[in-house]
């Protein structure tokens, strides 16, 4: 559960150098996990989907060219972000908050939401809200980071919080917003524990896919 201010705050500032932060702290990993999301999207064959979160919108664009006659809505709460989704061409954009999305019951087949979920204010808020514009039987997807088991976990604790902070301080002039990034990666519910919160909010079917030795994982659920 984060302060909507201060991730706005957070996610403003860094905007202009949030791609190029991602992909140096992922090591380029961030494609693979989003071209995994992307595939099992593109399994369901949905023809409106929702990116929650959408950040500068590499996801929805991904998805876009694997489901090209798909309509993709972008939304964030962040209106910096969006225009770096913007431009590059990624239309139509909404500034929504996800725990309250201006869209009707049922409106589209699949949400996703990559590194947006654990922003959020309420994680089963936003996850209700999710289901909310979901069609019955309609898709989510959840891409978002997660710890791995020890002993791995040592050494990932001590990049998340002594060198991710200072390489991202380096590239976006905000090493702050990388120290939340470690805190709120901490707080987040991860595995099985996701599995049950979307359980208990309004979605059925939960599965959890570690990627990268646990480091990300992918939730998927149903309506
Ligand atoms: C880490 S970025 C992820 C962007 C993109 N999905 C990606 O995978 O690169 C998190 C995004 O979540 C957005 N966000 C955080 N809380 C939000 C909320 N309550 N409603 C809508 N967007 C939110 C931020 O503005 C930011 O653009």
């Amino acid at each position: 559960m984060q302060n909507p201010a201060k991730v706005r705050g957070i996610f403003t500032a860094i905007a202009a150098r949030y791609d190029l932060a991602n992909h140096v702290l992922s090591g380029g990993l961030d494609f693979l996990w989003r071209a995994r999301a992307v595939r099992m999207v593109k399994a369901w064959r949905p023809r409106t989907i929702l990116d929650l979160a959408t950040g500068s919108g590499d996801l929805a664009l991904a998805l876009g060219k694997a489901l090209p006659e798909a309509r993709i809505v972008g939304a964030d709460f962040c209106h910096p972000m969006l225009q770096v989704a913007a431009g590059k061409g990624l239309h139509p954009l909404v500034v929504a908050d996800g725990t309250r999305l201006p869209f009707a019951d049922a409106s589209f087949d699949a949400v996703t939401v990559a590194f947006g979920l654990r922003n959020m204010e309420s994680w089963p808020g936003a996850l209700r809200e999710m289901s909310r514009v979901l069609r019955p039987d309609g898709h989510l997807l959840v891409l978002d980071f997660s710890l791995p088991r020890p002993p791995l976990a040592f050494a990932y604790r001590f990049y998340l919080h002594r060198v991710l902070p200072r390489v991202a301080g380096m590239i976006t002039g905000n090493r702050a917003g990388y120290e939340y990034l470690g805190a709120s990666i901490e707080a987040f519910p991860s595995g099985r524990a996701m599995c049950e919160l979307m359980q208990q909010n309004n979605l059925r079917d939960a599965l959890t896919r570690p990627l990268a030795a646990g480091i990300v994982s992918i939730y998927t659920a149903r309506k």
